[in-house]
């Protein structure tokens, strides 16, 4: 609340972070187990002599890296702006909770990238044994990076005892971590399997060469599936009760749920059936089909773990909108506009009537033109509200959300926040601001929709 807040239209900031994310994800699990598979599997063609697989490996090692490097890269870097931007307050308390876990993430990845590019541009100019070496340093190294990542994804949904304990270490190792690093290591070495799938079934031309490389993966990627399999079980066994509620309630996240389940099934039949007892099945078209069933897999469970982070988006310590619980007693005394830096600084200079002493007059708020007033329940929304919802349209649009509400209960919607739905977090400001707010919800509520209502139901509002 204490910085400027950020309007992305339609979308949402979050949806924006989610739709980043997903990218970033589904390249940096391949740039772990990637890894696995290179080192793995250029020390079995060293070991059996097997020349044309070596040179196999040389052009998948060369995807690799434009791949993971130029993209993970950029898609990182775009999660640090979009998160720094939509959620201030909690980045912030990641960073210096975690601190000392982004300076050994940094050395891991100082040395990721070093080992990557020993490992492609020292092509055959190595002895094997350190080539072989080198291709483990970069794996070993880049799934370091994921577990410290993992731990502080996984400590925003449960950070467990350090609330009462907080230390660095604590934090680290949170209820969370296991399952979620479990899963995600599985999930490297299936997503790897899937991307070399779609790599040689369209640049390897003999097939005997395609049907070695088809079943030499499959075994990561069945255990990777696997993998997943337990540690989304133990993921779900350790949620906060109100990220397990969440996850019941949400049709959506039913769906969802239920699409991962079908696409997990898909995905290993398809790669029990296909590469593992008949790797001549590896078409273009069927590892594109396990391509994007597993993509889309992935990409729904990242969806279902970041919706379940409500109304706490770390739990137990920062608000979905970017409030620490102890401030909400203050803001509902003083008022969110007075109580913010940004959001007092404006008022002040949009409006100098409504202030006395050098601070806002709630009263005098309200005695603001409607204009004014709309424009200040926008603000209020903007703060409050567009972290999880857009205004008019788009993503869970608060304006159609109260389509039809007459004012006095979206007023008594606001005030009971966290009662109306367990998973929005309380009311943070007063009355008289309820009252803007409600102003500029009733403005860009849509009209209700017509439909016959039975006359003794008929009412003003409507
Ligand atoms: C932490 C996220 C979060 C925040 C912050 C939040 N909401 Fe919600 N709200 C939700 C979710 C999730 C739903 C369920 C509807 C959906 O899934 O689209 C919901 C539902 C609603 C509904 C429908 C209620 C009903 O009874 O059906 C309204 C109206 C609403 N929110 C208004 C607001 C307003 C106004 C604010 C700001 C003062 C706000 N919300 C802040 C997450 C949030």
């Amino acid at each position: 609340m204490h910085y400027p807040w950020w309007y992305v239209p339609a979308v949402t900031s979050p949806m924006l972070i989610a739709l980043i994310s997903v990218v970033h994800v589904i390249v940096s699990h391949y740039a772990v187990g990637g890894g696995f598979f290179l080192a793995m599997e250029v020390g079995h063609a060293y070991r059996t002599g097997n020349r044309d697989y070596l040179s196999y490996l040389h052009r998948h090692a060369r995807f690799f890296i434009l791949l993971t490097v130029v993209f993970g890269a950029i898609t990182g870097v775009g999660i640090w702006w979009t998160i720094g931007l939509a959620s201030p307050l909690a980045t912030g308390v990641l960073i210096r909770t975690f601190v000392f876990g982004w300076a050994i993430e940094y050395v891991f990845f100082v040395i990721e990238i070093a080992a990557a590019f020993i490992f492609y541009y020292y092509w055959g100019r190595l002895p094997e044994k350190t080539h072989v070496r080198i291709g483990w340093i970069y794996a070993w190294a880049a799934w370091i990076s994921l577990v410290l990542i993992t731990a502080i994804t996984a400590f925003m949904l449960h950070p467990g005892r350090w609330l009462e304990n907080p230390t660095f270490w604590v934090g680290m190792f949170n209820p969370q971590f296991l399952p979620q690093m479990i899963a995600r290591s599985g999930g490297a070495l299936l997503l790897s399997s899937l991307f070399v799938y779609l790599h040689a079934s369209l640049f390897v031309k003999e097939s005997g060469m395609r049907d070695m490389i088809a079943s030499r993966s499959a075994r990561p990627a069945l255990l990777g599936a696997v993998m997943i399999s337990v540690g989304g079980i133990a993921w779900h066994y350790y949620l906060p009760e109100s990220a397990k509620a969440v996850l019941a309630i949400a049709a959506v996240l039913n769906v969802f749920m239920t699409l991962i389940f079908a696409l997990t099934v898909a995905v290993f039949v398809l790669l029990y059936l296909g590469p593992y007892r008949n790797p001549g099945w590896l078409t273009p078209g069927f590892a594109a089909a396990l391509f994007l069933f597993g993509t889309a897999a992935f990409a729904t469970g990242e969806f279902v773990r970041e919706a379940v982070r409500k109304p706490y988006i770390v739990y137990n310590i920062v608000f979905g909108n970017q409030i620490f619980p102890r401030e909400v007693a203050h803001l509902r005394e003083v008022g969110y506009l007075e109580g913010g830096l940004w959001t007092s600084a404006y008022v002040a200079d949009r409006y100098p009537t409504a202030m006395v002493d050098g601070a806002i007059d709630e009263t005098r708020l309200l005695a603001l033109p409607e204009s004014d007033r709309i424009a200040l329940g926008e603000v209020l929304f903007q703060y409050h509200c567009n972290d999880c919802h857009a205004a008019k349209d788009g993503y869970s649009a608060a304006g159609r959300l109260v389509q039809g509400r007459p004012p006095e209960m979206i007023k008594s919607l606001l005030l009971h926040l966290e009662l109306a739905h367990f998973f929005m977090p309380p009311w943070a400001g007063t009355d008289e601001e309820a009252d803007l707010l409600t102003e500029y919800l009733t403005s860009i509520a849509p009209p209700r929709p017509q439909w016959m209502l039975p006359e003794t139901t008929k009412r003003e509002a409507f």
